[in-house]
């Protein structure tokens, strides 16, 4: 029997597909009802708008931007826990919400996993390490009863939590314990891709970097795909191959790793890297003067005009489309960063871009 008549010709890879995605988004959007506005007319919020994008297997790719750009819930559509509103997720070519409920479970629950970022609300507190590990290899009937035994040592081998810990509790494990053993729950079902959304900021400083570290070894190890969110955008930086700038919902732009501190073009993604410089250059960030557009009500044409010192009328009208700036490197913008335009000329623009609008707002009367 051929593949094509046992399988229904929606459920067939999509041959228009990169064969290296292991996960794509086709102009996904997330608009979530607000608790404001009015009873009948409650406001939307504009978490996602538009993303696309394509993870491909064994990379990692960090997500950035400010609280409530929405970079949480572009993890959550990726993983197919989130719905989007419209707009396509693949897994491997294969639309996820296309698929009946079990057997998108199966694909989600078998194929990616998430690590959030609070582990002692991620782990049900009444069960002990051996059981939170196994419980994912019995949901899904991974192997004999004496195979999900070897494989829950394995996973605490491979995460270095020692044997004697099998039987702990997770309130008698310290933070960064739990979050070894979330990881080991997250990798039971060998996924392909693993989305960490904040994996670290609950923990202490002290542990943090062994966590970070964990993961970077996993996922070379495992051939893992990691999608990487963190507020800490240096880290972000240095663990990633490529960087998502997000803003207002929006991804601004994509940028190889190695390219984000000098030559990333679009002006948010400057001025958020600037915030946080190296210590062998320290100089002031990229001043950003002017409102803070709310996602309920994001501003006509580019989302970030409010606050950017290169915004003029043609910024109003029309969202830029995304322009390409060399391999794995596209950014959304009408006027970008020029190439070879440093850190202190963009705070040089940025400041006399603000005394020419205090000039101008002190004369008109
Ligand atoms: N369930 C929800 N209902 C209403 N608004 C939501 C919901 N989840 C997220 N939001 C809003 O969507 C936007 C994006 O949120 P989120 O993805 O969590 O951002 P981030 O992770 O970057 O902080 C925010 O404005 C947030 O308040
Ligand atoms: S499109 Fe205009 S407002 Fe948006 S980032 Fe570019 S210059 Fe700034
Ligand atoms: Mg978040």
């Amino acid at each position: 029997m051929t593949v094509a008549e046992t399988v229904p010709p929606g459920d067939l890879p999509d041959p228009d597909e990169d064969p290296a995605a292991l996960v794509t988004l086709r102009d996904a959007h997330v608009v979530h009802k607000a608790r404001t506005g009015g009873l009948f007319s409650r406001d939307r919020v504009y978490a996602l708008t538009g993303a696309d994008l394509t993870i491909a297997a064994g990379e990692t790719v960090g997500v950035v931007g400010e609280s409530g750009c929405g970079k949480s819930t572009l993890a959550k559509v990726l993983l197919g826990i989130q719905r989007p509103t419209s707009g396509t997720v693949s897994l491997r070519g294969r639309n996820l919400w296309e698929m009946g409920a079990a057997e998108r479970r199966t694909a989600v629950g078998t194929g990616t996993a998430m690590i959030f970022q609070d582990p002692s609300t991620a782990l049900n507190r009444r069960m002990p390490v051996r059981q939170i590990l196994r419980d994912p290899l019995d949901v899904h009937r991974r192997g004999t009863p004496e195979q999900r035994t070897t494989r829950v040592r394995e996973l605490m081998s491979l995460v270095g939590l020692p044997t004697v810990l099998a039987d702990a509790l997770p309130g008698q494990l310290s933070g960064g314990q739990r979050q070894r053993v979330a990881i080991a729950r997250a990798l039971a079902l060998e996924p392909q891709l693993v989305v960490a959304d904040e994996p670290t900021s609950a923990l202490d400083v002290s542990v943090r970097a062994q966590i970070l570290n964990l993961l970077l070894d996993l996922k070379e190890r495992l051939n893992l795909s990691l999608v990487f969110v963190s507020h800490d955008i240096q880290t972000v930086r240095r663990m990633s191959d490529r960087v998502i700038t997000m803003y207002l919902g929006r991804i601004v732009e994509e940028s190889p790793a190695a390219r984000i501190l000098g030559e990333a073009r679009h002006p948010y993604t400057r001025a958020l890297f600037s915030a946080t410089p190296g210590l062998l250059a320290p100089i002031d960030p990229i001043p950003l003067v002017g409102p803070v557009p709310s996602a309920t009500k994001p501003p006509s044409g580019c989302p970030f005009r409010t606050r950017c010192w290169k915004a003029d009328a043609v910024c109003a009208t029309a969202m830029p489309d995304f322009e390409d700036a060399g391999p794995a490197h596209r950014y959304r913008c009408h006027h970008p960063v020029l190439a070879g335009e440093t850190t202190r000329d963009l705070v040089s623009q940025s400041s006399a871009a603000m005394a020419a609008a205090t000039a101008t707002s002190k004369e008109t009367p």
